[in-house]
């Protein structure tokens, strides 16, 4: 079987890009943590209610909280699936080999990039909940402004998405990424690839990282 893919990077790095890229090409299942939360608060689910406002800040959610919401939407057995978004630090880490994966092998690609570019990226980002496409003001604009290509739906800014709580958000990945890169360097599964270069670029790393 496929080994399973695991998205490493700060936040604005292309994760949620290239996961959709990957999917196309491969037909791997993608699943976000972060679409996961999202989905809870539009619903207004109680679980919704108790996320929102960490999430507006930019915390970190709860591990086990992430982990039942895990559980609940993805079942490995012979399927393949993209963690993005998940691990954040080394105990979800633990909790994706134990309670997850269970023995299935995986590889860790991480999107390295200078973090001062990302503010940048991320206050342009412009995303459409209903088809799930990510634009960019400048990288990758709408053809018709404030408009999804695919489904003509109302393009959002994420709340997330101001500068406030992007730098905390950077400020805990900062935080937490370092034991996380070495537990996969260790064990020899983890592929680096530069980000900074443009998304179709980016994505033949991502190709190399998930043929090799
Ligand atoms: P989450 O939704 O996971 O957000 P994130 O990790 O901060 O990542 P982003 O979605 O911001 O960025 P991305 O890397 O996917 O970039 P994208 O492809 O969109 O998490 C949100 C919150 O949920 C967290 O803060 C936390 O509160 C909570 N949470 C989630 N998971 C959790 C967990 N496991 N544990 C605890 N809490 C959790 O690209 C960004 C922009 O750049 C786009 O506009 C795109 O078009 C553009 N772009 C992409 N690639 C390029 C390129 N190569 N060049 C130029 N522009 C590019």
């Amino acid at each position: 079987m496929r080994p399973q893919l695991i998205l490493l990077g700060a936040p604005g790095t292309g994760k949620g890009t290239q996961a959709k890229n990957i999917v196309e090409s491969f037909g791997y299942n993608h699943i976000s943590t972060g679409d996961l939360l999202r989905n809870e608060i539009a619903k207004d689910s109680e679980l919704g209610q108790k996320v929102k406002g960490i999430m507006d800040r930019g915390d970190l959610v709860n591990d086990q909280v992430i982990l039942e919401l895990l559980n609940a939407n993805c079942d490995i057995g012979d399927t393949a699936y993209i963690f993005d978004g998940f691990p954040r630090n080394i105990e979800q880490v633990k909790l994706l080999e134990t309670e997850v994966l269970k023995g299935s092998a995986s590889r860790a690609i991480f999107f390295d990039i200078d973090l001062e570019v990302l503010i940048e990226r991320i206050s342009n980002r412009r995303i459409a909940p209903k088809s799930g496409e990510i634009y960019n003001l400048i990288s990758r604009p709408p053809k018709v402004p404030g408009k999804c290509d695919i489904s003509g739906e109302d393009l959002i800014h994420r709340k997330d998405d101001n500068e406030e709580t992007v730098r905390n958000r950077l400020e805990v990945f900062k935080s937490t990424i370092a034991p996380i890169l070495e537990y996969y360097e260790e064990k020899g599964s983890l592929v680096r690839i530069d980000a900074s270069k443009s998304a179709v670029e980016v994505f033949t790393l991502v190709e190399a990282a998930v043929n090799n």
